[in-house]
Formats: structure tokens, sequence, C-alpha cells
């Protein structure tokens, strides 16, 4: 939430800020604004309400002077609506200073008090300017000396926030705060980048720093140094970005989402790339920690919204292949209520972006309490990563749209492997197994893109015909269950459809009172040659609500002849293993969702209210 980026080198910043702000747009797209610090040593700010093509437009009617250092932000709305005035950069010390921030600042009210009886004013409602406020006071009680007044003022700061700020006094120096919102370092030649995520200078540059917590960096175009909160050294970690800024763009497509979702059967082919070797799983970022998986009796999966559902489909594989009794709980509830966790319990954490939040806090909980964890994570660099014993990154790439499509399936495919290295090392696998389930996994890269090349075209012109339908229900069994519960957070989130998941078990106890004539349901249909009880299941759900009017859209294997008299229509996907087809059986939903968004002319990646990576709790 909130994209941040900070150039200092011999360019003028301004194109380098936009081009970066437009690659983190995806964080937030409330309002945007830049600073630069001009040639002649003068502050230039400009900042707007709406999306950024409005700041954009406004820069290019009435440009600024150039400059090389320079700070921008591309804003999720906390506190204070999404206004010109709320938007930052914010400015103070005489509007020599400017500061942007992501993040809450928990004690703004308190700080803000102060500063008034103090002499100082406000111009906005946002938490963010009483940080400004404060910095250019310590600016001036610290001499003149940036990094200094950075560590006063953010020893008064309570909350999560990661501030930049530049002052015209300094030019070719920007300075930055992090705790527990992001921040890395973009290392140039001559030049150097700050920003919230690598996509914001992966243009430029792809060697990069990660910065831990409670740290302070100062950058200039000759230099980085990174100083903890209290002025001691630290020690960075460098990491090289591991895609091109090709693979951040949105090349041809209508859209991100639609690029993402062509990209399903890749992130589950380049998750599985280099783990597998001749049948067995190797996962090399976990060799030499079997002592990770060896004494643990339980394993809690910690995530949230997307990341909960592939959870909950990992909950099967990992019990089931491991033998392990597995919980997948919300990360935001998980903290809070106290739960019994110790050195046996493994969490794992399940997070595209490795920035949000309740996730991060989550994890930090656990390991407080002496659990072990690991972190699915498809961001290098990021915080949940860092804050875990051992981390299984997905390789989808960079995902742009708001609605996460690819990160869901690499992280179903993350969560198998670490299920069968799992069940490898404790035994309950044999090496026949594992390379069964193996090539079974490996067959889905192609079952996708035979979906996609086969159905996408007829999904979308369905999901065109259902674009004034007010209500859509999703059921699901077993491993369908989170799909359901997937295919009716995407379609809420980008259609502003009401839509709901159930287990098809469920229905009779209390959702289907819903259930009237032409209510649309999609349902997932398991195999019926391998689950052929479930399966027989399933159909009854159907037909009881084929019995009420429903209008039933099934997801179901090719061929299987049961579903076709009870179905109004039918999505195939290809024949799978039972623990295989929650891969396919969303694409599908994932298809739909996005065809019925964009035929109610929406903006599928930037939905209204929502943003990337939730950095607030
Ligand atoms: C839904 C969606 C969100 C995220 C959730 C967790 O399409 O994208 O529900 O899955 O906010 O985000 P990460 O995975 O970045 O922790």
């Amino acid at each position: 939430m909130c994209g941040i980026v900070g150039y200092v080198g011999p360019r003028d910043s301004q194109a380098i800020l936009l081009a970066g702000l437009s690659r983190l747009e995806y964080r937030g797209y409330d309002s945007a604004g830049i600073a630069v610090i001009d040639g002649d040593g003068g502050l230039g700010m400009r900042k707007k309400a709406g999306k950024l093509s409005v700041l954009r437009d406004d820069l290019a009617a009435h440009p600024l002077a150039d400059g090389k250092t320079g700070i921008g932000h591309t804003r999720w709305a906390t506190h204070g609506g999404p206004t010109d005035a709320n938007a930052h950069p914010h400015l103070a010390d005489d509007d020599d200073l400017a500061l942007i921030h992501n993040g809450i600042i928990e004690n703004f009210s308190a700080l803000r008090a102060r500063l008034i009886d103090e002499g100082y004013s406000f111009r906005s409602e946002t938490d963010t300017e009483v940080a400004a406020v404060l910095l250019g006071h310590e600016y001036r009680h610290n001499g003149g000396d940036l990094v200094q007044a950075f560590r006063s003022a953010v020893a008064q700061l309570e909350g999560a926030f990661t501030l930049l700020a530049m002052h015209e006094e300094h030019p070719g120096l920007v300075v930055g705060a992090r705790r527990n919102s992001p921040l890395v370092i973009g290392l140039g030649d001559g030049e150097n980048f700050l920003a919230s995520d690598v996509a914001a200078f992966v243009e430029h540059t792809r060697h990069a720093l990660a910065i831990g917590q409670d740290e302070i960096v100062a950058i200039t175009p000759e230099g980085v140094e990174v100083t903890d909160f209290s002025g001691g050294p630290v020690e960075v970690e460098p990491f090289e970005v591991l895609w091109d800024a090709a693979a951040a763009d949105k090349g041809g497509w209508s859209s991100f989402m639609a690029k993402e979702v062509s990209e399903e059967p890749e992130a589950v082919a380049n998750t599985l790339r280099g783990r597998i070797r001749d049948g067995v799983v190797s996962i090399p970022e976990l060799d030499g920690l079997d002592d990770l998986f060896a004494g643990i009796n339980r394993i809690i999966v910690i995530a949230c919204g997307t990341a909960a559902y592939a959870g909950m489909v990992g909950k099967y594989a990992l019990e089931q292949w491991a033998r392990v009794p597995v919980d997948v709980e919300l990360a935001h509830e998980f903290r809070y209520r106290d739960p019994v966790i110790g050195s046996d319990t493994l969490v794992v954490s399940i997070s595209q972006s490795g920035e949000t939040m309740d996730t991060l806090m989550a994890v930090k909980y656990a390991r407080e309490a002496g659990a072990k964890t690991v972190s699915i994570c498809n961001t290098q660099g990021a915080t949940i990563p860092r804050e875990s014993d051992a981390i299984v990154y997905t390789h989808a790439g960079p995902e742009v749209a708001v609605a996460s499509t690819k990160a869901f399936v690499a992280q179903i495919t993350a969560l198998y492997l670490l299920a069968l290295h799992v069940g490898g090392v404790r035994g309950t696998l044999t090496p026949t197994e594992i390379a069964q389930h193996v090539l079974e996994i490996e067959a889905v890269p192609e079952k996708i893109q035979r979906i996609l090349d086969r159905s996408q075209e007829h999904i979308e012109q369905f999901a065109g015909w259902m674009a004034d339908t007010r209500s859509v229900l999703f059921l699901g069994r077993h491993v369908g269950y989170p799909i359901a519960l997937e295919g009716a957070l995407k379609l809420k989130e980008i259609s502003y459809i009401h839509a709901e998941g159930f287990a098809a078990g469920e229905l009779k106890h209390g959702p289907i009172a819903l259930i009237e004539p032409g209510q649309p349901v999609f349902v997932i249909v398991p195999s019926p040659r391998e689950s052929p009880v479930l399966h027989s299941k399933v159909v009854s759900n159907i037909q009881e609500i084929r019995a009420r009017g429903a209008r039933v859209i099934a997801v179901a294997e090719e061929g299987d002849a049961a579903v076709l008299p009870f179905a109004d229509e039918v999505l195939h996907i290809p024949v799978a293993a039972p623990l295989v087809e929650p891969l396919l059986a969303v694409v599908p939903l994932h298809i739909f969702a996005m065809g019925l968004a964009t035929a109610k002319g929406l903006d599928v990646d930037q939905p209204r209210n929502l943003a990337k990576s939730v950095t607030v709790e």
C-alpha cells in the first residue's frame, strides 16, 4: 500500500520518478505526487488526487524545473480522503523539506497536538504531515543534519512506516527509514534508488540491497549508507533481481490481469524449475534445514485472502503426504487469539508481496512464541522471508494486477513441493510415491495452457452474457471448496458483484435458502474416476439446487458425462489427479471474473478501494 520511490543521480529525476510510480501504482491509486530539488537547490513539488495519469497530465501542462534529486509517491488513503492536500509529498521547514510515507503512524494525534502547541500548523488531515513537520523540527534541532534528524524523529514515531525525505539544503541526498513497511535500495552506476519494490527501478538496475527493520538509509549518487535507528552500522543483504523490466510491463495485453492469467502455466513451471531432479523433490533453499521439519507435530498455515485459499488447498497435500495435522488461519485472526504454539509447531506463511502487514505480524508473533517458520513468497528482498527461518520462493514473476491470479497457482505449487519435501524428510512417502506425485504436478503447466487455448474465448463470451448478474454463488467440496472461495473472491473484488463460496456439503445447513429461480451457481465437480464418492455427492448437490431453480455452471473434467444432464453450462478442465485438480479448476474462474468485469467496462487491474500489498493492519 502506497508506492514510494526516490532517486539521486546525474539525470533529471522526474521521468524516472513517474516511470517508477507507474510500476508501483498497483500499491495504491488514490493520488500521486513528486518533489524534486532543481539545479539551483530549489524544491519543486506537485501532487494531485486521482490516478497517476492526472499528475502526469498536470506536469506535462505545467512542468516543474528539472531536478536530479527526487521522491515520488502513489497513495492508498488511510488518514484523510484522497484530495490534493492529503496527497504526498508533504512539505515542512518552510517548504524546504519534502517527505513521503507508507504505513500508519499510530501516535500521530498526540504528536500533532504537541507540534501545534509548539507553534506549527498543518495543511492536511494526514498522519504523514505530522512526520514531515516533526522531521523539519528535528532538522533544525540537529544543526541541519538530515540523517540525525531522522534518528530523532523515528524515535518518537509509533506504528509502521517507510519514510523518504530530502531537503533543499542537501541536493543529491535522499534519506529513508523503515519499520515494518517495505523499502529496497537499487544500486546504479553513479545513481541510486530507493523504492517500495524493485519494480520501480528494475529498468535502470537489477542490483539491489534489502534493508532490515528499524534502519535508516542515506543515498547519494556515489554511495549508500545504512545504519540502525541509533546510528550503529548494519549489514545489508545484496541480491540480484531475477526478472527484467519487460516482465513488469503489460506487453500488448489489454490488462495486467489478462497477461498474468496467460502466465499461469509459466508460473507453475517456473516454481517447479530447479526443484525436481529425476523424480526427486530437492528444494535448494531448504538444504540442510531438515531439522525444521523433523520434530514438528503440527503445521499452521497463515495468510490472507487468496493466499489463504492457496493455504487451504495446501492443507490437503500436507496432511495427505506429510501426515502432519494442518490448520489454516487468517493471519489477522491468528495473532490476536493467544494461539497454542511452540517449538514443535511449523508456521508456514504465504504471501505474494511478502509485505502484507497482517501476515508479517503473525510470523513475528509465531517466532517469538518459539515456532519454526517457513515463508512462501513471490517477492525477493521482501520483509516476511527475512523474518522467517526458511523461504521457498514462488517464481511467478512480478504480479501487478491487484487481483492475484498467477501467484495463486504458484503458491499451491510451492506448497505441494513443500508437502512432498516434508513427506520425504519424515518418511511418510516412499520415493516411488513422490515420483508419481511429481509426474502429476509436472503435467500441470501444459494442462492449464490447454484450458487457456481451448476455452478462454468461450468463457469470456459466456461471462459477457452474465454482465447483468447481481449475485453468483460458488460451491465445492474437498480441494474444490477453497477454489469456490477463490472464485467468489475474484469475482467480487473486480466486478463488484455479490459472490459467495460455500462448501457444497454445507448448503443444506443454511445457504440453500439463497437459491431462487435463475440464481447462477458455479459448482466445482471432482473427477468421477479419481474421486467417485465425492463426485456423486457433488452431483447430488447439483440436483438439489437445480430442483430449486438454480442455473448451474459446472467446472468439470473432460468426459464427465454425469454432470451434463444437470448443468446449464459446463466449463471443462483436463483429467488430473485429485490434488492437482484445483490448479486447473481455478483457471476458468479467473477467466470468468476477468471476462465479466471487462464486460461491465471496469478496470480489472485497479479495482475500487483496493490496493495490492496491504501494508496496514
Ligand atoms: C485477492 C488478493 C488478496 C491477496 C491478499 C494477500 O485477489 O490478491 O486477497 O491475496 O491481500 O496478499 P499477499 O499474498 O501479498 O500477502
